[in-house]
């Protein structure tokens, strides 16, 4: 990492975690109308803090891959829920769009006030997107992966020596959060001693949920806001300096970014952090999770480490950090047999995609020797396909290779807490002991 210059961070508020606002939230405002709703209605956050959804989609698949529900909190939307249906809407971005002004990429409709807005290129179409992703994307060429490579590593090795053998503690707090924001301070070479603040923003700015929580939109501007101001200092740093091997230098330092404004740049540093922090969270505590619901798997990965990159892609499939993405139609047009309507919300439900029985035999099952584990549609496909999926598969690479390396065997010893969102797939709280097998 490059020697860096201290940043004033005296301004920031002691504001709640999202998660802790949004629990208050929601104990001021139970959700009633969860309970005997339309089965199909798969936006509903409680069927993945209940872990309920592998029954209604499953019986969508079978019975209505594509199907339309016309009243839910988000308003109508299509359900696409097959593998092979995705993939076609995928592969057709003009007619599907992803860009904010149509709706952008979530089921939740983007605030109606955009002048708070971040430009993000996830949410934009070609050819503005493919210009934009240009400045990212050479930071997760295969060879940038390797040079990053001992540098988590030697950080994934320092957190699992920090870990107490025999004795409960929170899995996604001390090794999920920890690595994953550690990940991210070493790909924008941020100030490793606040490199907490990746997930306090992150949680705030990429909460779906909080669409719910109209009040707690004010505190979500102004956390951001915050932020904003944090990168501003990062930025005048890094502007007028030899250029770095880190993103934020790239980005600054690229060609493509003649075309960006601080607007665009903020929006598209945020998109990473966002991007790179829930998912790889979650994935890294399926590894915990998945691995003790699979004993004969754990096993076979324990005998046979050759395995990991393979089982890195099935944790990855089986556990689909984001149930979903959406598209907006432009135009009238037909889906297999379906009246799509220009305008019409469709909800790509990877979760669903990954459980597809015609590509997925005994989806529901971790096999980390799957011979066809890396069709998994966890990153997306097509022109938006996940820009950091290569980071992501290092990261978890690596840890599984470093407790293989210690001979870490992790289980999960009580009920787990679990994501409130039909955005984010994952968990909040795992207690777990290891032990050495
Ligand atoms: C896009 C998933 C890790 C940055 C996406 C998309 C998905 C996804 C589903 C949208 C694809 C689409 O619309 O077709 C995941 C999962 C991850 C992961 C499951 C971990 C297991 C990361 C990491 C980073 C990142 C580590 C960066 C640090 C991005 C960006 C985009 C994106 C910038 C936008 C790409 C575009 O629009 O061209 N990711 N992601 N993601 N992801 Fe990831």
């Amino acid at each position: 990492m490059a020697s860096q210059a201290a940043i004033d961070t005296s301004g920031l508020t002691k504001a709640p975690t999202a998660v802790e606002a949004l629990k208050n939230w929601y104990s001021n405002n139970p959700q009633t109308e969860e309970e005997d709703a339309n089965p199909r209605d798969v936006s509903r956050a409680v069927l993945y803090s209940k872990d309920l959804w592998r029954a209604p989609f499953a019986e969508m698949r079978a019975n209505a891959p594509i199907n339309k529900v016309e009243d839910s909190f988000y308003g109508p939307y299509w359900n696409i829920t097959s593998h092979k249906v995705i993939q076609h809407v995928e592969a057709l971005p003009e007619l599907f769009s992803s860009d904010i002004s149509n709706g952008g990429i979530t089921i939740a409709e983007p605030p109606e006030e955009r002048e708070f807005d971040m430009p993000m290129f996830i949410a934009m179409d070609r050819p503005k997107h493919t210009g934009q992703r240009r400045t990212v994307a050479p930071a997760f060429t295969p060879a940038k992966m390797k040079d990053m490579e001992a540098e988590i590593r030697a950080r994934t090795g320092e957190v699992l020596d920090s870990l107490p053998w025999d004795e409960e503690f929170d899995w996604v707090d001390k090794v999920s959060i920890e690595l994953t924001t550690g990940m991210l301070a070493i790909l924008f070479d941020f100030p490793w001693d606040d490199r907490r603040l990746l997930t306090f923003w992150s949680d705030w700015a990429g909460d779906v949920e909080l669409t719910r929580a109209r009040e707690l939109e004010e505190k979500r501007r102004e956390i951001l806001f915050e932020m904003g101001g944090y990168f501003m200092q990062l930025w005048n740093q890094r502007v007028n300096a030899e250029p770095t091997p880190d993103l934020i230098s790239m980005m600054i330092h690229s060609e493509a970014m003649n075309d960006m404004d601080f607007h665009e740049f903020m929006g598209n540093l945020v998109l990473l952090i966002v991007g790179g922090n829930d998912t790889t969270r979650n994935s890294m505590s399926a590894v915990a999770y998945g691995l003790t619901q699979f004993p004969e798997q754990r096993a076979k990965l324990q005998q046979n480490p050759d395995l990991i990159p393979n089982a890195v892609q099935e944790i990855i499939r089986w556990q689909t950090p984001l149930s979903h993405m959406r598209r907006t139609a432009t135009e009238d047009t037909d889906l297999f047999g379906h009246e799509i309507k220009k305008g019409d919300k469709l909800i790509l439900w990877y979760i669903s995609a990954n459980r597809d029985e015609e590509v997925f035999e005994d989806a529901d099952q971790i096999i980390v020797d799957r011979p066809n584990a890396r069709r998994n549609l966890s990153f997306g496909y097509g022109i938006h396909r996940c820009v950091g999926a290569r980071l992501a598969e290092l990261q978890l690479r690596v840890l599984l290779e470093e407790m293989a390396a210690r001979r870490m065997q992790v289980d999960v010893t009580g009920p787990v807490e679990r994501v409130h969102a039909c955005f984010v797939h994952g968990y909040r709280e795992m207690p777990v002991k290891i032990s050495k097998y």
